[in-house]
């Protein structure tokens, strides 16, 4: 008898940093995790079993396979936006052909417990590509169906592998006798920049939030990579980990998408920037736009149509942007950095 498990993919990032402590708080469930790096020391005693490793490496998922009974996946491995740009071809080979042996995992595991897979992809505002500022202004909260031009490879590979997922979800091997469809229960958000009082991201174009706020927190100056007036939707992280539980545990019937929009707030650089000396006047924040990363922020669009969430799923955000900085990022950085 194979154990039934939550399978979580590059668990050792933002996201599954948060997520780990969250599960692990509510209800201890059973986890094995997947990441390149082995976890976090406080992360180790969460999770039942770690694997470390590459979703590339499909004998690793095979080993999991015909060990255990995955319900339920979080695939949260990916090379963020900025990083992708230095090596589009390994993005793509991360982002898109790992996402399919995910898939093709979550498939299989379907087919052979009988059970739909619940599989959560992260997808991103990166998702969306427009065209320059000025159409930008004037499509103002977009829709989920809106501008999916993406310029940059990650954009690229998560909007793809939303199809990916729809297409296993109700379309696969639709020429097959038998329905083999439905076995992946695919359900996708498209995160805004996301913002963590625990962890500092890497690799990602939205990082400037984070960046300032960890920069003023340890002491350190800051020189801001986008222009002041830059705005584009962010969310706390504690509110990123309830939607993704919210749509994972979510009534199948509810759902009319397999993918949703969410955001909180959407502050410009400088609105930023000022919050952040609220907390630390000390801070010693500049801006110094590298035009080429602007653009990449410049294509993402400054506020995204979340109502879909809300009615289908219940999304609601705890924090908006004043409070997400004094009640959730101010008291647990200072902690984290012992102020
Ligand atoms: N935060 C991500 C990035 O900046 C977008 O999903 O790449």
């Amino acid at each position: 008898m194979r154990k039934p498990v939550i399978l979580i993919t590059g668990a050792g990032g933002e996201i599954g940093h948060g997520l780990i402590e969250r599960l692990w708080e509510e209800s201890r469930p059973a986890i094995i995790t997947i990441d390149l790096n082995p976890l976090d020391a406080s992360l180790h005693d969460r999770v039942s079993r770690e694997l470390t490793g590459s979703i590339l490496d499909t004998n690793l998922l095979e080993r999991i396979l015909s060990e255990y009974e995955v319900d339920m996946v979080f695939h949260l491995a990916a090379l963020l936006s900025t990083r992708g740009e230095f090596t589009p071809v390994t993005a793509h080979q991360v982002n898109v052909e790992g996402t399919l042996n995910v898939l093709d995992f979550a498939q299989k595991q379907g087919e052979s417990h009988g059970r739909a897979v619940v599989f959560l992809y992260p997808s991103s505002i990166a998702a969306y590509g427009l065209p320059d500022l000025e159409t930008r202004g004037r499509a103002g909260k977009v829709r989920e169906h809106e501008w999916n031009v993406p310029t940059t490879m990650y954009g690229c590979n998560k909007l793809y592998c939303e199809h990916l997922g729809r297409y296993f979800n109700h379309h696969y091997k639709q020429l097959a006798a038998e329905k083999l469809s439905g076995k992946v229960d695919f359900r996708a958000i498209r995160f805004p920049g996301l913002i963590s009082a625990e962890t500092v991201p890497s690799g990602g174009t939205s990082d400037y939030a984070p960046e300032m706020i960890h920069a003023a927190a340890r002491g350190e100056p800051y020189a801001c990579f986008v222009r002041p007036d830059t705005r584009i939707p962010f969310m706390a992280m504690p509110d990123a980990v309830d939607a993704l539980l919210a749509l994972a545990r979510a009534e199948r019937t509810r759902l009319r998408y397999n993918v949703y929009n969410i955001g909180a707030f959407n502050p410009s650089a400088e609105e930023i920037r000022q919050m952040v000396l609220e907390g630390f006047p000390e801070a010693d924040i500049r801006f110094e736009p590298d035009l080429k990363r602007q653009a990449i922020v410049d294509s993402w669009p400054e506020d995204v149509d979340d109502s879909a969430a809300r009615t289908d799923w219940g999304l609601s955000p705890r924090y908006g942007f004043r409070e997400a900085f004094h009640d959730y990022l101010f008291p647990h950085i200072a902690a984290r950095y012992g102020h």
